[in-house]
């Protein structure tokens, strides 16, 4: 049946995860409980644990090819968000609560770079909130380039909603957003050391990510700063074709009722879904508007070096090493030599473009990018001019499946990094494999195509 909108209960409040009241903490951790109940006395009712986290799995590639994936094009947000509003609707029925909201897990706030107490203390079974698969401990923070200022800040500036949500339906580029912290914050709590290059149950892979209760707070937080984004810019931040406003979603809700519910009935979180996000409270609030100038490190120019050419279409590797290559500046007209849509509208932005990557089956890392900058390694800052961000590659599925997913990855270029890219020629673009914050991974390989700064 077709969504009629949200029915029973009030506006849920989502809060940050640190900020609950002991009662609400108590709360969560009932419905959790129950919903892991559930999914032991009736394996078949579809609000189940196990079956609510296999939602999951079956949309990024569980459900064989004829499932569209939701990972790595724009669908990534607008069809999240559908899968916490039913799973926030069944927790609440279980517990008998319409009103219960699910945290948000703000990251992004400073101090907060660690897992929210109520879902590692206590460290056991006892905790419903707690999950066995995670490499970090309580009070473990994540590293700071993750969620710095600095990378909320260059998030949030993105003016484009290609960079920022991804690609359009059927293509294979994640925005930034996903490819960035999204994935960095699921890679670092299997793995945060990030020496292991392979995902890692539950949430390093997203066929099992849904089986840990912080993904979550997790997603809540990635889809409250997608509204924090938006509100920054207006309607342009949304694509505009029919296939994207029109496309259903199918989820069971809260009575077992199978329900389609279409992009346009989720943008408006507030009216139609009736949840809203409560903003940080504490010392830190989010810091990207105020971000205070950062030291810039050395903006140069070196002339594109003879020594490192690149043939168009050519697989490169990256292993441990860091890494340069030489990249053309593509003007419009050329963007079909590589198999890239020209331009619809004016041409806005600039992206550098890192084409095909891939990793072993089960592979898992992250790599920093910057240009011009060739000597570059894991230890120099990103930050200033030359760095134009990082990416981290997540396995869909473990080592055991033989499917590879590639991915385009596309950086949109900030204002400060353009004054150091020429306009027309190339420039050096240099790949850095990271492990945690600043160490070379072991033994990896990555492998990518093309790699050019488009105007598009
Ligand atoms: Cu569907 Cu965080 O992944």
């Amino acid at each position: 049946m077709p969504f009629q909108g949200d029915i029973g209960g009030g506006t849920r409040v989502r809060k940050s995860a640190f900020e609950l009241t002991p009662i609400e903490v108590d709360k969560l951790r009932q419905a959790f409980a129950a919903l892991r109940k559930l999914s032991v006395t009736d394996p078949a009712d579809p609000r189940g644990w196990l079956q609510q986290a296999n939602v999951h799995c079956w949309n990024c590639g569980g459900g064989g090819a004829s499932v569209e994936n939701i990972h790595g094009n724009y669908w990534f947000l607008p069809w999240h968000r559908a899968y916490l509003y039913f799973f926030e609707k069944i927790l609440g029925k279980l517990v008998g609560d319409p009103d219960l909201a699910l945290p948000y897990w703000d990251w992004d706030t400073r101090g907060r770079n660690v897992m929210p107490p109520p879902y590692v203390i206590p460290g056991d079974g006892s905790n419903s909130l707690f999950d066995p698969y995670r490499g970090v401990v309580a009070w473990q923070a994540m590293p700071a380039s993750a969620t710095s200022a600095e990378e909320m800040k260059r998030l949030l500036s993105l003016r484009d909603w290609a960079s920022f949500m991804g690609g359009p339906a059927g293509s294979r580029r994640p925005g930034a957003l996903e490819f960035g912290t999204h994935n960095r914050v699921h890679q670092w709590i299997t793995d945060p050391g990030g020496r292991a290059n392979c995902g890692v149950q539950d949430m390093g892979i997203f066929s099992t990510a849904g089986q840990d209760p912080i993904f979550f707070a997790h997603h809540a937080n990635v889809d409250r700063l997608w509204d924090v984004w938006r509100s920054l810019g207006g309607e342009q931040r949304l694509p505009a074709d029919a296939e994207f406003r029109q496309r259903t979603w199918t989820f069971y809700d809260e009575n077992k009722r199978w329900v389609s519910i279409s992009t346009d009935q989720i943008l408006n979180n507030a009216g139609s879904l009736r949840y809203e996000y409560r903003r940080p409270s504490l010392v830190g609030r989010m810091d990207h508007g105020i971000a205070a100038s950062h030291p810039l490190t050395g903006a140069v120019t070196p002339a594109p070096s003879k020594s490192v050419a690149q043939a168009p279409g050519a697989a490169q590797l990256l292993t441990s090493e860091p890494q340069t290559v030489s990249a053309p500046v593509l003007v419009s007209a050329e963007l079909a030599l590589f198999g890239a849509a020209p331009p619809s509208l004016e041409p806005t932005v600039r992206r550098l473009h890192i084409d095909g990557v891939a990793l072993p089956p089960g592979g898992s890392t992250t790599v920093r990018v910057f240009v011009n900058l060739p000597d570059a390694d894991e230890r120099t800052p990103p930050s200033g001019p030359n760095y134009v961000g990082a990416f981290t590659v997540i396995p869909h599925h473990g080592s055991g499946h033989a499917d590879v997913t590639r991915q385009d990855v596309a950086f949109e270029l900030s204002a400060e990094t353009e004054q150091v890219v020429p306009g027309v020629g190339a420039i050096l673009v240099r790949l850095v494999p990271l492990a945690g914050e600043d160490m070379r991974p072991l033994g990896l390989t990555l492998e990518y195509q093309n790699v050019y700064v488009a105007t598009e």
